[in-house]
């Protein structure tokens, strides 16, 4: 299947524009982003929107991200600085080591607070005159140190840098006080955007399926059953694209093959409904719907209810049964 390019999400594309103008602007130089919602919802796809439309360009880009399996301090600083130039950097090089992980790395040298100094003064290094992007994703896996850090940057005074922050709910994360603590201090920074994403409605889940089906009418009934089956999730529905797209969906298994029954009982099932609904629907008992569905799904050749929905309605078998 095609990569899904974005759908919907325009509003926030335009809040991010306007944060990178006014921080690009100097007015004020610093700039945050905090975007948070529950797993797969969009979260990485909106900021890699965001930064591939922006302008004019960054000078600077600083992306890092959690180690979700193996936490260790700093793993954000150390994400920025792996390939990273980091010979002019203003940093003690035992620092530096530690900062960026390097292996055999004496740790007692230096006290928290004065690691945390550190680790900011490296991020201003880096951003020097900017205006830089500053990304942060996945903040609610991050190790303590980094939450530290990505707190004190929110309140770094005069840092010509956008700060853009991803995350998963707080109650959902390892240290759900730190993290709540951590975006609680970003939001509240003067001139903080917020935006809490959630599913994609009806709207953007026709156009997903658009895309991925192109010159093919897609039936408000498939959209229907399509949305209902992921929850407008963007991540259940690429993965349910993914498996559907397969050989399945554009075998010709001749239609002449299937009963007038069974095609009544196939657009029930592209409206979205339950085998209960079709029942009522159809005046059958769910035990002979229970049947007509899996020949269906036999001679369709599709895995799921929605599979065959989806096959039905490119054959447009479906007609415009509506539940209820
Ligand atoms: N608005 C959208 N339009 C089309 N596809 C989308 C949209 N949002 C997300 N997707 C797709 O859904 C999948 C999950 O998106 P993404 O990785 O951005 O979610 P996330 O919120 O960052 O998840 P996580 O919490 O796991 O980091 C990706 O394949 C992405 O391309
Ligand atoms: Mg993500």
């Amino acid at each position: 299947m095609m990569p899904v390019s974005m759908v919907g999400r325009t509003g926030e594309l335009a809040e991010f524009a306007t944060a990178w103008a006014r921080v690009a602007g100097g007015r004020p130089r610093t700039g945050r982003v905090v975007v948070t919602g529950g797993a797969g919802v969009g979260k990485s796809l909106l900021i890699s929107a965001a930064l591939a439309d922006l302008a004019p360009r960054p000078v600077t880009v600083l992306t890092g991200t959690a180690r979700v399996h193996t936490p260790a301090p700093y793993d954000w600083l150390a994400a920025v600085l792996s390939g990273r130039d980091t010979a002019g950097l203003p940093l003690p090089p035992d620092a530096l080591a530690w900062l960026a992980q390097h292996p055999n790395t004496p740790r007692e040298r230096y006290a928290p607070d004065a690691l945390l100094r550190l680790a900011v003064r490296t991020v201003r290094a880096l951003v020097g005159a900017g205006p830089a992007v500053l990304v942060v994703e996945d903040l609610h896996a991050l190790d303590p140190a980094s939450l530290n850090l990505v707190g004190e940057l929110a309140a770094a005074p005069e840092l010509p840098a956008l700060l853009v922050v991803a995350s998963r709910p707080a109650e959902t994360a390892i240290s759900p006080g730190l993290v709540a603590a951590t975006l609680a201090r970003l939001s509240g920074a003067p001139g903080a955007v917020r935006q809490h994403l959630g599913p994609l409605g009806r709207p953007e889940v026709a156009a997903v399926l658009g895309q991925v089906y192109p010159g093919r009418p897609v039936a408000p009934e498939a959209v229907d059953a399509v949305w209902r089956r992921t929850g407008g999730n963007p991540y259940q529905l690429v993965e349910l694209l993914v498996a559907e797209h397969g050989e399945h969906l554009f075998d010709e298994a001749p239609a002449a093959e299937l009963t007038g029954r069974e095609i009544e009982v196939l657009s029930c099932l592209a409206a979205g409904m339950s085998n209960k609904q079709v029942a009522r629907s159809l005046g059958i008992s769910v035990r002979t719907v229970t049947v007509h569905v899996s020949n269906l799904l036999r001679k369709t050749g599709s895995a799921s209810r929605t599979e065959a929905a989806l096959w039905a309605v490119r054959r447009q078998l479906a007609s415009p049964v509506r539940p209820g």
